[in-house]
């Protein structure tokens, strides 16, 4: 059963705490340090940032994932590391995660559209894995409400890795058994088994069902074992927090561009320790991709998601889908990017339709938009009142470089 960290009404500064991931502080001491914080914040007299709001708790689910209970288990991190850079998960042996999620490009990858097996192209923009561990859903839809239930959905991606779960067993079987069965018991028999099979072909649906559910576990267990790696990829040390922490100085342009983020509203969606509500939001990029509403049945369907077998607490997994069940105003919504990270980034927004920071900001967020409709659903109200002139621009991305990620790429090189 996982423990709940970090609970209870937090102050925050810029509507977002610079914390480490999942601080392990009682609320009070939480406080009182964000209070020094702000006392050591340098000042700015002429156009102050609104230092410190209220935020509420943010649900237990987001901050160790109750569905995982081995979330934050070295040893599960240190195979899930391993599973990330293994291109034995694809179908050829040709594709890892790491070849979309690049750690050379911030954990995302550099071309608008990924590469999968085969030389397939994927329609969506592959998004970074950094600090993850922060949101409730995963994939721009939302379609899988935990980190753990999102990786077979890659490996069985016909246009990704395009392996199948049988496979899969099978390389965990002969790669990292050990492992495995440390963690997680031993590792069902597949003697009997045939080399392909996933839901919706006959060999595998023709499989008696506790063959089925032991190799859907170790489908799981893989998932969470890249969970518990992908929860260690944070970057949580940036000039930002460092400012927040009264250590650097910004620039006069960086310190504008604060005051430029909160004045047009951009903390209303991006807010909390990594910059994203975790919600769902049609803000007009430019693509007939209905996002959101087309995740929400497929995370109910979805036999891996919080209230199904594989949840290690079925109670607390039940909470987010049924949550999602009563979604609103889905059509066209995607979820709103984490953005500490966002200046090492090439192409924005999940069309990938813009290749710069400045240029998706010119374009979805600029004064006096009117005239391009929304191509799918309705326009967020929350977008009212979002305008930011040109000559602000150059500071907000000034700004949000404050977010770079520090050593991305030492900390993290393919083991
Ligand atoms: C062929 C490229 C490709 C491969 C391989 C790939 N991904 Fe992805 N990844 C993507 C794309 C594209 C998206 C966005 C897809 C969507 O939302 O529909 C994504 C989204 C994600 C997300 C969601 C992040 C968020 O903020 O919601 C996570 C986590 C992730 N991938 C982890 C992995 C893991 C773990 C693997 C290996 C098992 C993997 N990916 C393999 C392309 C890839
Ligand atoms: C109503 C909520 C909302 C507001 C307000 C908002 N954003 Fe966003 N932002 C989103 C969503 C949702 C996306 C992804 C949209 C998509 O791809 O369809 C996004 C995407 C982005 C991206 C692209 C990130 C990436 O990795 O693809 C940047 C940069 C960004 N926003 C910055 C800002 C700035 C700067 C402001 C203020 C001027 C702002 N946002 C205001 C919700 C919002």
């Amino acid at each position: 059963m996982a423990a709940y960290r970090g609970m209870g009404p937090r102050r925050v500064a810029v509507e977002t705490p610079a914390v480490a991931p999942q601080p392990v502080v009682a609320p009070e001491v939480a406080e009182h340090k964000a209070h020094d914080e702000k006392l050591a914040a340098p000042e700015v007299p002429e156009r102050p940032i609104e230092i410190a709001r209220e935020t509420p708790t943010p649900p237990a689910s987001e901050v160790v994932p109750p569905t995982n209970a081995v979330a934050d288990n070295a040893a599960a991190a240190a195979l899930g590391k391993r599973l990330f850079f293994d291109k034995h998960l694809s179908t050829d042996a040709t594709i890892a995660c790491a070849s979309c999620h690049d750690p050379a490009h911030g954990f995302s990858d550099p071309k608008p559209f990924s590469v999968g097996v085969r030389g397939q192209l994927g329609g969506r923009h592959a998004m970074p894995i950094t600090a993850v561990g922060f949101q409730a859903f995963t994939l721009w839809d939302g379609r899988a409400d935990s980190v753990w239930a999102q990786p077979i959905k890659a490996i069985e991606n016909p246009k990704e890795m395009d392996l199948t779960r049988l496979e899969l067993a099978r390389v965990v079987a002969t790669n990292y058994r050990a492992e495995y069965e440390a963690l997680f018991g031993a590792m069902p028999p597949l003697d009997q088994t045939p080399v392909r099979g996933k839901p919706g072909m006959v060999e595998w649906d023709g499989l008696p069902e506790t063959i089925r559910n032991d190799v859907d576990e170790v489908a799981a267990n893989v998932g969470k074992a890249l969970e518990a790696y992908e929860r260690t990829v944070t970057c949580s040390d940036t000039r930002f927090d460092q400012w927040v922490r009264g250590e650097v100085t910004l620039t006069t342009q960086e310190m504008n561009g604060a005051q430029s983020f909160v004045a047009h509203r951009c903390a209303r969606c991006h807010d909390g320790p990594a910059f994203s509500d975790g919600k769902f939001h049609n803000i007009g990029v430019p693509s007939t991709d209905v996002g959101r509403s087309g995740g929400i049945p497929q995370l109910l369907a979805d036999s891996f998601n919080g209230a199904g077998l594989f949840s290690d607490d079925l109670a607390a997994g039940q909470v987010k889908p049924a949550a999602a069940a009563t979604e609103t105003g889905t059509e066209g919504a995607f979820k709103t990017p984490r953005l500490r990270g966002a200046g090492q980034r090439t192409f924005f927004g999940h069309a990938s339709h813009q290749e710069t920071l400045r240029g998706f900001i010119a374009d979805i967020y600029r004064g006096g938009r009117g005239g391009r409709d929304v191509t799918v659903g309705t326009l967020d109200p929350q977008m009212q009142g979002v305008a930011v002139p040109n000559d602000e621009l150059d500071d907000l991305v000034a700004f949000l470089h404050t977010l770079d990620c520090p050593g991305n790429v030492t900390a993290t090189a393919a083991p």
